[in-house]
């Protein structure tokens, strides 16, 4: 993972992309149609040369790829690593919509509506190292989610990456007649009549039940969950032809209450556990129900790896981590970065619930926005954003207290999260 390519730093990028590209050097084309053959010939010499080229060949390897542009269906069959790449200014193609013009939208996440002026956290396009993204097409995917139920299932930021899609979709369907939208405790649904297509998200931060089951009153001082407990909420996606997974966040605390039998039992007995080796066995609770309840040639399995926030800021090279993301505006262009907000270890331990899975025959992609999400420190509401609960004046006199370096703006970063899902099923 790095940012930009090894000799094209970030704002070369950046100014390259403001302007019309040529794929070959402007002087290329001076010498017009009667050369046609020759510059064929000289192409095609050329495309030999980056063919064969190693790193150092690299950036001109690109431009010859997106030349010769085979792309689409061939990407997930190219092997192409979707997650290796260089985010680029892009503000000619993006934004794909308004915050204040997507019905869906939720208002801790309408950065724009709640008065950021700084816009360009909207403009960054994610480019893979070696094939190019199939361009997001709204009828596409509906036409590929006909019939279907596709489900997102867990934290808030799952939630932030179901808003982004259902506005990626709403933004490009004409009428209005054609959507419809509820909220029923935990689920939210969202429906293109048209194609009786159904996008829903479901709140369950931890995926087994938990003291944070509550869609809107979940910030309890202690975490309590029954890591052997997932039907309850199972129950409401085991028909899903899609299903996307994501839990990360709420694991960060050191220990947790661990209980066999019901939460609401205030005399039952309990074990304090180190989360990581809660979130362990919750993977095995999950593993489980998904072997034991889900046809893998039926239903798409994805799994959604950590989104970091960016709450230390000596990360990237500010005087103290308590700045946090406040005022960022650009993305960080350090090359190598190797954020200390993602854990490794938890990670790990998702990949290996994946592979088990695999290994007994049922497929889950494991989507690592991870590493590309970590240069986004710009992305983030900070104290744009409403805020759910009336803030201290202590609060008010200091923004950096309150400022949510955790979501995403949107239009943003999960629109990239569902641009590379989209690669997957479209
Ligand atoms: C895109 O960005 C460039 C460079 O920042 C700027 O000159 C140009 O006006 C922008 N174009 C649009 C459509 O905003
Ligand atoms: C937002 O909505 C307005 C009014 O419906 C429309 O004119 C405009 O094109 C929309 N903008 C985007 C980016 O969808
Ligand atoms: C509509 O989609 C659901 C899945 O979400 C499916 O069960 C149902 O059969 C579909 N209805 C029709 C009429 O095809
Ligand atoms: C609550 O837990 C205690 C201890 O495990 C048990 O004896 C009791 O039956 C439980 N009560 C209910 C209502 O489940
Ligand atoms: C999936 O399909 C393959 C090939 O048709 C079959 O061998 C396999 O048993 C199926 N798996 C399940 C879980 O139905
Ligand atoms: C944030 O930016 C504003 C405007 O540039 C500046 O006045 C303020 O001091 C900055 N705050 C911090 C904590 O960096
Ligand atoms: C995901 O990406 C991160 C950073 O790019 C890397 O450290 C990690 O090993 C990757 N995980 C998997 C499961 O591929």
């Amino acid at each position: 993972m790095y940012f930009g390519s090894r000799d094209m730093p970030v704002r070369l990028l950046r100014q390259e992309m403001a302007k019309e590209q040529p794929l070959l050097p402007g002087s290329w084309w001076v010498v017009g149609c009667s050369f046609r053959y020759l510059a064929i010939f000289l192409l095609a010499i050329l495309f030999s040369i980056a063919f064969y080229c190693n790193r150092e060949g690299r950036l001109f390897q690109r431009r010859l790829e997106s030349f010769s542009s085979v792309q689409i269906h061939g990407v997930l069959a190219s092997n192409c690593n979707l997650f290796a790449g260089t985010w680029v200014y892009d503000n000619k193609s993006l934004p794909l919509y308004k915050d204040s013009n997507c019905s869906f939208m939720f208002d801790d996440l309408a950065c724009e509506k709640y008065g950021r002026r700084d816009l360009d956290y909207q403009y960054w396009r994610w480019q893979p190292d070696n094939c190019d993204l199939p361009k997001f097409g709204a009828k596409a995917l509906l036409d590929k989610l006909r019939d279907k139920r596709l489900v997102f299932v867990g934290d808030s930021l799952n939630r932030n990456q179901w808003v982004s899609l259902v506005c990626l979709i709403e933004s490009s369907i004409p009428s209005s007649l054609m959507k419809s939208r509820s909220l029923k405790g935990s689920l939210y649904s969202f429906n293109a009549k048209e194609y009786n297509a159904t996008i829903d998200f479901y709140w369950a931060p931890l995926l087994v039940e938990s003291n944070s089951d509550d869609p809107s009153n979940h910030h309890l001082s202690d975490r309590a969950v029954r890591v052997e407990s997932i039907a309850k909420h199972a129950k409401h996606w085991a028909d899903a032809d899609i299903l996307i997974f994501n839990s990360y966040l709420w694991w960060k605390v050191a220990t947790m209450k661990v209980f066999q039998e019901s939460l609401e039992n205030s005399t039952a007995v309990y074990k304090e556990m180190e989360s990581r080796k809660c979130y362990e066995m919750a993977l095995k609770t999950w593993s489980k129900w998904v072997l034991g309840n889900v046809d893998g040639n039926k239903t798409r399995l994805f799994w959604m790896s950590m989104s970091p926030p960016h709450t230390l800021a000596s990360n990237w090279g500010r005087p103290h981590d308590e700045l946090k993301c406040y005022n960022e505006t650009q993305p960080i262009t350090k090359e190598e970065l190797r954020g200390s907000e993602s854990d490794p270890e938890m990670m790990r331990l998702t990949e290996r619930a994946v592979e088990s899975l695999q290994g007994r025959g049922v497929k889950v992609d494991l989507l690592n926005i991870t590493g590309l999400t970590e240069y986004r420190k710009d992305g983030h509401p900070t104290v744009y954003r409403k805020q759910w609960r009336p803030l201290t004046q202590e609060q008010l006199a200091n923004p950096l207290t309150y400022a949510d370096c955790t979501h995403w703006c949107l239009p943003g970063v999960p629109d990239v999260w569902n641009h590379l899902l989209y690669t997957y099923l479209v």
